[in-house]
């Protein structure tokens, strides 16, 4: 299965799926990166690994429309089985995620249905939540609402910040991305309607 994978920024989940798409057995093969920014070091990780990248500036755009559907256009150059979010930091339009309806995941940094939006880390230290961390859910027009398809737990200590919070999470996030990128290549996860399914098993 062709991959394609959306960044933003730094680009660490991005590597972990470079690293674990190398593996000799991975059912799946990175076709090309995708940014909204032209300075992002996720770019420079894709272009060591001999990655093809592309960028749509989204500063260039007068609508949000407008960028989806540049955006759109690209992704569909390289024919994607699946559409990989790491990191990405973009609203897309309910139009954007209809085009890609069973097949765009998103790596999200809390307990969904916990703290979707951002500031996740800070907002579980202020609830005094005991555990923390991260989701890869089924995108849908629901902003960080799609269907859930995995997560892995932090335990918050009482000395944690939102800085050594978010470190534990994105070692979580570099561990449980390549697992679930595995299993959807290996056509063992479906969005059947609102329902996410493994194995043709709900979630
Ligand atoms: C991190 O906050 C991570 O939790 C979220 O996206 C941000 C950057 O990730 N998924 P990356 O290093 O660009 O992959």
């Amino acid at each position: 299965p062709r991959i394609v994978v959306l960044v933003s920024g730094s680009g660490s989940n991005l590597q972990a799926l470079i690293n674990a798409t190398r593996e000799r057995d991975f059912p799946g093969e990175i076709v090309a990166v995708g940014c909204n920014r032209p300075d992002a070091y996720a770019l420079e990780r894709a272009k060591q690994a001999g990655i093809e990248t592309f960028t749509v500036d989204h500063t260039l755009f007068d609508s949000r429309e407008g960028f989806d559907v540049a955006l759109k256009a690209e992704i569909e150059r390289h024919s994607p089985d699946v559409l990989v979010l790491a990191g990405f930091m973009r609203i897309l339009t309910a139009d954007f995620v209809r085009a890609f309806h069973g097949i765009m995941l998103n790596i999200h940094p809390s307990l969904l249905p916990k703290y979707t939006g951002l500031n996740t880390h800070q907002r579980a230290l202020d609830a005094g939540d005991e555990t923390h961390g991260v989701s890869i859910h089924f995108v849908t027009e629901d902003l960080d609402g799609g269907p859930v398809i995995a997560q892995a737990e932090v335990n918050i200590a009482s000395d944690d910040t939102a800085e050594t919070l978010a470190g534990k999470v994105l070692t979580k996030e570099h561990i449980l991305y390549p697992i679930v990128l595995r299993w959807f290549c290996e056509g063992r996860l479906q969005l059947l309607g609102d329902q996410a399914c493994f194995d043709g098993h709900p979630i």
